[in-house]
Parts: structure tokens; sequence; C-alpha cells
């Protein structure tokens, strides 16, 4: 028996990156994915290439409305929903001085929206079904100050304590859902290779190239994410609920302790 037979999962922001990752390992242990992201060819490549038990649907998490026809359509289709990966996230560059407040908006609304309202209707689903696992994933912007990425520090820190927020919820109703969130440092992913991009759409360029080159720690890869999400995704993690876990290599534990500051490319 495979670890996640049986099991019902969505993964959003599932077309590139780390959740296209997570959705080929959740499949290959034995579940049933549903993938959703706003880019729609991507989306619909990935599930493709994952084979029958992964499909594809388009959704915008910020949606409120989506999100209810989503959750529908996967109970319609699949009979339930035990995972959810709120995977979906995007970023912009600015300082606490320079942040554009529409880049905010945009960063606070896919990651906190997208991650507020993917609980809000998956928990009743997944209390009827008897349990589950929400899996989000905030960042290691989170936990350490990344000023050139403020914005996106206030939403993975929102992210974060939502995810406590909405474990205790789960525990005191004892609808045996619990709730975790992953804290990755830089992974090789379309949002990582583009950063340069991002930082010198707003006027940092150079930012990047200079940290790159003394970091500490090599870019990690999707897989060593989706690793994790598998583990509590899967009945292993049922008494692990309300945490979170920082996937970095040492990153966040080496302030002061390496040459170069080590913590500049991480997202
Ligand atoms: N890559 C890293 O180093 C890193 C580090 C820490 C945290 N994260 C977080 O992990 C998650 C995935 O990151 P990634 O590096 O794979 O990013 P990515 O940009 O490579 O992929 C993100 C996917 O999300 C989709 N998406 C964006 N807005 C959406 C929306 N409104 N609705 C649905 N889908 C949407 C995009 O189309 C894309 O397919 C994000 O939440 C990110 O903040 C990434």
């Amino acid at each position: 028996v495979a670890r996640l037979d049986h099991k019902v999962a969505i993964v959003t922001g599932g077309a590139k990156g780390l959740g296209a990752a997570d959705a080929r390992l959740l499949s290959e242990a034995g579940a049933r994915v549903v993938i959703t992201d706003i880019d729609v060819e991507s989306g619909e490549a990935v599930a493709r290439q994952l084979g029958p038990s992964v499909t594809f649907l388009k959704h915008d998490v910020r949606s409120e409305l989506e999100w209810q026809s989503i959750v529908a359509a996967v109970v319609q289709s699949h009979g339930g929903i035990d995972i959810l990966v709120n995977n979906a996230g995007v970023v912009r560059f600015g300082t606490p001085v320079t942040v554009d407040m529409k880049d905010f908006q945009f960063i606070m609304e896919t990651s906190v929206n997208g991650t507020v309202l993917g609980c809000k209707y998956v928990i009743p689903v997944m209390t009827e079904r008897g349990g589950g696992s929400i899996i989000n994933m905030a960042s290691i912007a989170s936990v350490q100050g990344e000023p050139y990425v403020a914005a996106y520090c206030a939403a993975k820190g929102a992210v974060e304590s939502y995810t406590r927020a909405t474990a205790v919820f789960c525990a005191q109703n004892r609808s045996k859902i619990r709730c975790n969130s992953i804290h990755p440092a830089a992974i090789d992913t379309p949002m990582v290779r583009s950063a340069g991009e991002l930082a010198a759409a707003a006027g940092m360029q150079g930012l990047l190239e200079n940290d790159r080159a003394s970091l500490s720690n090599p870019i990690g890869a999707p897989e060593d994410v989706a690793h994790l999400v598998v583990y509590l995704a899967s009945d292993e993690s049922m008494f692990t609920s309300g945490q979170r876990f920082i996937v970095d290599n040492t990153a966040s534990v080496t302030a002061g302790a390496v040459p170069g500051d080590s913590s500049v490319a991480t997202l």
C-alpha cells in the first residue's frame, strides 16, 4: 500500500516550481491530485505529464467564488478532499520605504487571501470526511528580516500565524484536521530564477548578483520541499499540527557565522 493511497489532494499554484514538484511526489505516493493555477497552459502540461491520477483546474486563489466552485468540483469528481497544499504565491521587490502599495496588495491577496479562502472552504469538506491535512507554503521570509522583499515577509508572516490559528481551531473541534506551514529558503524555481528581473524592476539590480556569489548554501531543489509535503500529507504526521517547518540547510541559523550575507538571495 502506498503512503497516500485513497487520498485526494489539491495543490494550488501547481503549474510550476514547488507546486508541480509537490503534485508529482504526492501522486507518486498514491494520491489523486488536482493541480490548480492561473497558468492554464503549464498546468495542463504538468497534469498530462504526470498521468491520469493528476488533473488540472483553472483557479485564481484570490477569488472566493472560484474557491467555492473548485472545492465543489473536486468533491463532485473525487468524492472528498484529504490534503490541501496552499502553495500559490508571488513576490515583488520593495523595501519598507519603497514598497508599492499595488504590489503589497497583490502579494497579500495571493498568499494570504488565497490561504484563508482555501482553509475556509476546505475545512468543512475535510471535517465531513473525518480529517485531513492542510499545508501552507510560507517562507524563510517569515522567520528572518529580508528588507528588499518587505511586503512578502509580511504576507508569509500572516500565513505562518494563520496556520497556528487554524490548527488550534481544528484541534478544538476534534475534526482530525492538522495544519502546518513550510518555510523554504531559496529553491530553484521560476520564481527564484525571475528574482533578478523583479529586483531590477524595483530599481534594485545588482542586489542578487552580488549576494548570490557569497551564498554559503546551495539553492535547493523543489523535491527538497516536496518530500516534506508528502510526509505532512500522510498519516505519518497525524500527531503534528500548528508547526512551522524550516527547509533551509541552515540559512536561518548562520547569521554572523559565515562570511557575507547568506540571507539575501532567499525568498
Ligand atoms: N522558490 C523559493 O525559493 C521559495 C522559497 C520560499 C517560499 N516559496 C513559496 O513557495 C510557493 C511556490 O513558489 P515557487 O517558487 O514554486 O513559485 P513559482 O512562481 O515558480 O510558481 C508559483 C505558481 O503559482 C501560480 N500562481 C500565482 N498566482 C496565482 C493565483 N492568484 N492563483 C493561482 N495560482 C497562482 C503561478 O502561476 C505559478 O504557476 C510560493 O508561495 C512561494 O512564495 C518559494
